[in-house]
């Protein structure tokens, strides 16, 4: 059995006075004003950052922010993301305005001193980027004798800063390995996953079935109980032939519900109760109400109260906990109960020593509204990668990176 080769695995001689391409994913909220609003994904870098920086390695930062498709765009630009890694850093981080290719940024990447770190400007200011053009994918390989991939949230991109560049630095030898963070969100979303303590437990959410699909077939056959909640639980109610008034769901995936019903047999759980408005607004007049007294002028916003205890129950007895989707319209305040209980159910679980691993960028947005994040087991920085790397599917921005026998550990 191979695994994907780590930072970790670079000893301090191969590291002193090298040069590292480091993919990282800067792709982060920003406020009204341009400033970066939640940092998580800077601050999940830090470590691999502290890494290079204590064995003398220099490095070359690249990430994406947005989809400026091609093109400079003055909204995109990751200045702020540069302002406040200098600031959580410690010192300041370069900004890297000249395009790959050009002799001035070859110069300016030559005088990082070691230990020291510099940020390229957006990547996709640059057609090359997302087309992974072999050109472009060259300018930016030649800037460094390493590459370290820890851009997980993009790790489902096959772009030329994750995946062509690493492909060319591999070739030449050097080592492209994945970086501290890249490893920590393999090791629990494949890893720990693949041969989770049982029962495993699984809650699936959020918006929409058709987003999931490849998901909620991959995990059902794997998990002991798939707990179903949010708007995608509408469709599965609809499959049951129950009223769903005006609810958000997918006519077009009521069938696929039922087959998954038919075939999920006892594993799957389905709320018993929801809360209920006529709209869906933040001074909404909510009620709680039994999923089959739900009325043809209502909007399923949240689960109801039983179906939190239910749900917190199988929470309360699973061995492994994987969460993805919240359970209900978390961002308003009458429908946020059923996500938040759940949270913090599971962060009890967590703090009891049981795996409870968090993806989905909105799911981790709300174990943050909740106050948890600190306490799961695992939040993935990643959103479509990790929904992509849970159903199965190969993710380029890791199968590019250079894999190591386990034995040799
Ligand atoms: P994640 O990003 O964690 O994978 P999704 O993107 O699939 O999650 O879904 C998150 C969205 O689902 C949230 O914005 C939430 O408001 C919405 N949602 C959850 N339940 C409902 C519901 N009953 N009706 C409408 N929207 C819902
Ligand atoms: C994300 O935030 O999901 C990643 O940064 C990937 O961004 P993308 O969907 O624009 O490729
Ligand atoms: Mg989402």
């Amino acid at each position: 059995m191979a695994r994907t080769r780590t930072l970790s695995d670079l000893k301090d001689g191969e590291l002193e006075g090298r040069r590292f391409l480091a993919r990282v994913d800067y792709n982060v909220p920003l406020d009204p004003e341009g400033e970066v609003s939640a940092a998580t994904r800077i601050d999940a870098t830090l470590p691999t950052l502290e890494r290079l920086r204590e064995a003398g390695a220099s490095a070359v930062l690249v990430s994406h922010l947005g989809r400026p498709k091609g093109k400079w765009d003055p909204s995109s630009s990751l200045a702020s993301v540069a302002r406040e890694l200098s600031r959580r850093i410690g010192y300041e981080v370069p900004l890297l305005t000249d395009p790959p290719g050009s002799r001035e940024l070859e110069d300016r990447v030559g005088s990082i001193e070691p230990g020291r770190i510099a940020l390229m400007e957006n990547i996709r200011f640059h057609p090359g980027e997302t087309e992974n053009d072999p050109q472009f994918a060259e300018a930016l390989a030649s800037l460094a004798e390493g590459f370290v991939g820890e851009a997980f949230g993009t790790a489902h991109r096959a772009h030329a800063s994750n995946v062509g560049a690493a492909r060319i630095i591999r070739e030449r030898g050097g080592p492209a390995v994945a970086g501290l963070l890249m490893a920590r969100e393999l090791r629990f979303l494949r890893e720990c996953l693949a041969d989770p303590e049982r029962p495993f437990v699984a809650i699936l959410g959020g918006a929409k079935i058709s987003g999931k699909i490849d998901l909620i077939r991959a995990i059902l056959p794997r998990v002991d109980r798939l707990i179903i909640g949010g708007a995608m639980a509408n469709t599965f109610f609809r499959a049951l032939g129950l009223e769903t008034g005006e609810s958000l769901l997918e006519e077009d995936r009521v069938a696929m519900a039922a087959e998954l019903l038919e075939s999920g047999g006892e594993t799957i759980l389905l709320p018993v109760d929801c809360v209920v408005a006529e709209e869906i607004s933040a001074d909404a007049q909510v009620r709680d109400c039994d999923r089959e007294a739900v009325g043809p002028a209502d909007r399923i916003g949240d689960i109801g109260p039983r179906s939190r205890e239910i749900f917190s129950r199988e929470v309360l007895n699973a061995g492994t906990v994987l969460w993805n989707g919240p359970m209900g319209v978390f961002e308003l305040e009458p429908f946020r109960e059923g996500t938040f209980h759940l949270a913090r159910v599971l962060a009890d679980q967590a703090d009891a020593g049981v795996p409870v691993v968090v993806g989905g960028g909105d799911s981790a947005a709300a174990a943050a509204a909740a106050g948890v994040s600190g306490r799961m087991t695992h939040v993935s920085t990643g959103g479509g990668a990790s929904l992509d790397l849970l159903a199965g599917n190969e993710l380029p921005g890791v199968t590019v990176l250079e894999t190591v026998e386990m034995a040799s550990r």
